[in-house]
């Protein structure tokens, strides 16, 4: 099989959207900037990511345990944690059209154009502001209508909005920018309800919102997202931050290429400069992925010292101490912090998985079986053969129970196949008059076409072993 093939983001987007895992949001009413739902499969890859990882990083470690904590939260947790002060991007408009951009990825694109005009390499990520200001004026950088743009200012991107309080009166609250918040405000509920001991991490998997300046790429950079957030708090004084965060890169990168079984070629690690670094971090790691539109961040790994749960004691007079059950010391934790977004795990594993068979002439998605949103199809050879749509029925019912099946007796067996290889179902069960005499099906495997014969009976146990 030929990997060689790579394929544009128009063309995932065209499969995701024609095939059900993707809709562009109110499209009946015109479509809402940069906002996507998930269809039916969509749904189905979504919820295989998140169980993935809530099973590999939760569930199966002693050292973790799961919260769910809410969108709103108490606005002052946002003055603690700095976001109100300096969660921003640096925006410019366009001073004709008034769109607006983000100016680091103005003089980005401007470097990929014009970097033999420059005596020394430019890093975007270094600049701030005054840099990026001096950048744009020297070079005359443009927005891509070829304008002029302004001056760049800092734009906080924390959604703002109310609610009423008592009649007449309304209060600021914020939707979270980050899941993360919810885990620190929660760490004395924690302490004081469980019986974990340092280390130990808690993970927390929901909706985050950022005022994004410069969107689209599909899902890879959107208002409404989805994150998956771990803080793993230590002592600093007996655990080693350095080791601890390489074991998390290294989880990181055992989930990413074996559970969801990402090529590792199309993988790298960027460390975070100084002056990229988020405010409340010591050393910041990207696991980036080689996106059709380039190298990009898929999941960070910081290292946030103890400056959130110090903020949210400073803030809200509560004592955020841990006392070691051993010493009794008193002391605040440190953390390290992996957090992606589910929704590039998603972009990322549909990118990976797309296959054109030369070959045979059809497009696969090679989804690893554990993310398959369908585990197996089950055809009746023919539908208006009642006996044969029986015994079908039968196996369906059989194997729904356990795991996400799907059912088609729509046209031939050839065109069945190939509606199930682009959604990556990784087998088809088709039951035929053979079945009827001996209760065996044709198992066909996607990847290689090969088909066999396998009793009824071993299907459930193939089946387990394939996404174990
Ligand atoms: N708590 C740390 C934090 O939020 P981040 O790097 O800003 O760090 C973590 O975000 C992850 O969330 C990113 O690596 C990315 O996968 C995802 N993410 C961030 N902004 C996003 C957006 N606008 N759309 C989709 N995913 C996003």
């Amino acid at each position: 099989m030929s990997d060689q093939t790579r394929f544009t983001l128009d063309d995932v987007v065209s499969l995701a959207k024609r095939r059900g895992f993707v809709y562009p949001t109110s499209v009946i009413y015109g479509g809402l900037a940069n906002s996507y739902d998930y269809g039916p499969l969509g749904t189905e890859l979504l919820r295989n990511l998140r169980n993935l990882w809530w099973h590999e990083f939760i569930t199966t470690r002693r050292d973790m345990i799961g919260l769910d904590t809410q969108i709103l939260q108490h606005p002052e947790t946002w003055v603690a944690s700095g976001h109100v002060g300096s969660f921003s991007d640096p925006l410019v408009e366009d001073v004709v059209t008034h769109k607006r951009y983000r100016a680091d990825h103005l003089i980005e694109a401007w470097l990929e154009k014009h970097s033999d005009k420059l005596s020394e390499p430019v890093a975007v990520e270094n600049m701030q502001l005054p840099d990026m200001a001096t950048f744009i004026a020297e070079h005359q950088v443009l927005s891509p209508d070829g304008n002029p743009v302004t001056e760049p200012k800092a734009f906080n991107l924390l959604f703002e909005t109310s609610i009423g309080t008592v009649a007449g009166e309304k209060s600021v609250v914020y939707l979270r920018g980050e899941t993360a918040q919810g885990i620190f405000t929660n760490f004395k509920n924690i302490l004081d309800s469980t019986r974990v001991q340092l280390p130990f991490g808690v993970g927390n998997i929901g909706k985050s919102f950022r005022n994004e300046i410069t969107t689209g790429q599909f899902v890879f950079r959107t208002l409404e997202f989805e994150q998956a957030e771990i803080e793993y708090f230590f002592n600093p004084a007996q655990t080693n931050w350095q080791q601890t965060l390489e074991d998390w890169k290294q989880a990181m990168w055992q989930f990413v290429t074996h559970t969801l079984g990402i090529k590792e070629s199309n993988l790298r690690w960027r460390q975070h400069t100084d002056k990229e670094r988020s405010h409340y971090s010591q050393d910041t790691y990207d696991l980036d992925y080689q996106f059709a539109f380039g190298w990009k961040e898929l999941w960070g790994v910081a290292y946030r010292t103890d400056y959130d749960l110090k903020q949210h004691q400073e803030h809200s007079g509560q004592s955020l101490e841990y006392t070691d059950p051993h010493t009794g010391e008193k002391f605040i934790p440190h953390v390290i912090e992996p957090a992606v977004g589910v929704n590039r795990l998603f972009l990322m594993v549909l990118s990976d998985a797309l296959w054109q068979d030369s070959e045979r002439g059809r497009l696969v998605l090679r989804l690893s079986p554990r993310l398959a949103p369908y585990k197996a199809a089950v055809f009746p050879l023919l539908k208006n053969k009642p006996e044969l749509v029986a015994a079908a029925d039968e196996v369906y019912a059989k194997l729904a129970k356990k795991f996400a099946i799907v059912w088609d007796d729509r046209g031939n067996i050839g065109k069945r196949y190939l509606s199930q290889d682009e959604i990556g179902t990784p087998v088809c069960l088709t039951i035929d008059f053979q079945t009827l005499e001996d209760q065996t099906v044709t198992w066909r495997d996607r990847d290689t076409g090969e088909q066999v014969r396998v009793p009824i009976a071993e299907l459930e146990s193939r089946l387990t072993t394939m996404i174990e």
